[in-house]
């Protein structure tokens, strides 16, 4: 184990205590006093860790077969029952989601013991582990594969953000049930957020499809219609829809069920990739990052909106966004849904002071609707929480998102030693993305209600 996350584990085990990590064993469990590798082990593996420890699924190592599982046990007993692998921020008392990855105190303490007794590896080992292939998609074989312009990542450098472009021509018009966005460095990439601009049929634009970027500055806010070339010849602008993929670390794509979210592409189009967002490089790299498109025959049924509360939001956050040297503080955002809603996704967004965060809906009626609760925010697992059912939110409601932000030194994330006042910061119109400034944002994608909506699922 690397000694940055040995500290932070230790210190996070002081601080915070490690609440679910008091393992209570299962009766039925109490039996299984050896465990063995095939029988009991790799099934938990399998299912909770090969999704990203195998080639190109973004994490640091393979846990691919009995021998790469067994050279790393000790390590993975612990960080199992630290509760830091597999990473879910949420609390599955509060919520479930869909793709919850979440080990059980049962398997907790199995791997334990399993560790304890030497590894003992039973008679066929690498049934399951032996079919895991290298991650391409979480969605299955993309219809159309858009590379993006390569960025070069120079060791040493600070925060660095982007806007890029990526066009396609086919041959006719087709209907898109999904986006998915392949960062090719997921260690360095923080945030990608596209738009799409459909171009007429027929219009003088001598379309390029060369993939583009161009770096945006402090205090220089390029010109995207010329520097990415986005106005055609015939002087039009092109619409934007916006937000057709969005992808913040951990992020897989979502495939909603058919007709939802679907969206038209014209035989050229574009999409924009907006402020994306890269991560200090502790080396030099070039990051190749793609996008994967599904198409469908199913024409759209149902688009899906996108609400956001708090930093650059629809409604504001109370006390401001400001956080003094050694203090913890919480802050408030609402907002009173104005017509009934289905909610589908719920996406909380904080930086490296943020500590806790809760989200709920009050209802007229006095009700609570439970959307999220993250105990302990980690800023390098940023999901778009799926319901496993769409949540009716009626009119009138009031969504409230409560957030805890620790400017103190006890806070290992903490950019600032000593700690500094820290807040949002806004350029150029928008909130400046770095790490090191501050955002409180609760984003929600939902549809407008109809009836029967609770009962569907989005389940894959
Ligand atoms: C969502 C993706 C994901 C899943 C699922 C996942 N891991 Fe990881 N794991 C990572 C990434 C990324 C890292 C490296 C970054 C870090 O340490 O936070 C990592 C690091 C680790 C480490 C190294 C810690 C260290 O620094 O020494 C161990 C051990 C580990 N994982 C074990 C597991 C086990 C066991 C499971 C399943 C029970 C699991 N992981 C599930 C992504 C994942």
């Amino acid at each position: 184990m690397n000694r940055g996350l040995f500290a932070y584990l230790f210190i996070f085990s002081l601080l915070w205590g490690c609440g679910e990590s008091t393992i209570s064993p299962d009766l039925n469990l109490v039996e299984i006093n050896n465990p063995v590798f095939d029988e009991h082990i790799e099934p938990i593996i399998y299912k909770n860790c090969t999704p990203c420890h195998r080639q190109n699924g973004g994490a640091p190592f393979e846990l691919t077969s009995y021998k790469k599982v067994k050279s790393k046990a000790r390590t993975i007993a612990k960080v199992t029952a630290l509760r830091y692998m597999p990473p879910w921020p949420a609390d599955p008392s509060y919520r479930h989601f869909i793709g919850e990855k979440r080990l059980t105190n049962q398997e907790i303490e199995l791997i334990g013991r399993w560790v304890k007794n030497g590894c003992p590896k039973g008679e066929r080992p690498n049934r399951l582990l032996s079919t895991v292939k290298p991650f391409v998609s979480a969605l299955g074989k993309p219809d159309l594969v858009l590379p993006l312009d390569s960025i070069h990542l120079i060791q040493g450098d600070e925060d660095r953000f982007f806007l890029t472009k990526v066009s396609a021509n086919i041959p006719n018009k087709r209907f898109v049930r999904a986006v998915e966005l392949i960062p090719g460095k997921r260690d360095l990439m923080h945030h990608f957020n596209g738009h799409l601009i459909n171009y007429r049929e027929g219009s003088k634009n001598p379309f390029d499809t060369r993939p583009r970027k161009v770096e945006i500055t402090v205090g220089r806010n390029p010109d995207e219609l010329k520097s990415l070339d986005l106005m055609t010849d015939d002087g039009i602008i092109p619409e934007r829809v916006h937000s057709v993929v969005n992808y913040l670390p951990g992020v897989t794509g979502v495939m909603y069920p058919e007709g939802i979210g679907t969206f038209e592409v014209n035989k050229q189009f574009s999409i924009i990739g907006n402020d994306v967002h890269y991560g200090p490089s502790a080396k030099s790299v070039i990051d190749q990052s793609k996008l994967h498109l599904f198409f469908t025959d199913t024409p759209p049924k149902r688009g899906i909106g996108e609400l956001m509360l708090g930093t650059n939001g629809v409604s504001k956050i109370e006390p401001p966004l400001i956080i003094e040297p050694n203090t913890v503080s919480t802050h408030v955002t609402r907002f009173q849904v104005p017509a009934d809603i289905s909610v589908l996704t719920v996406n909380p967004h904080m930086h490296l002071l943020g500590r806790s965060l809760k989200a709920y809906a009050l209802k007229p009626n006095g009700d609570t609707i439970r959307l999220i609760h993250i105990p302990k925010w980690d800023f390098r697992w940023q999901y778009f929480y799926t319901f496993e059912k769409m949540v009716k939110v009626p009119k009138g409601s009031v969504i409230l998102v409560e957030a805890t932000f620790d400017n103190t030194t006890n806070n290992p994330f903490n950019p600032h030693d000593p700690p500094q006042r820290v807040s949002e910061r806004f350029e150029y119109g928008g909130s400046s993305m770095k790490a090191e400034d501050e955002m409180f944002q609760f984003i929600i994608t939902y549809l407008g209600y109809q009836a029967g909506d609770e009962n569907i699922s989005l389940k894959p």
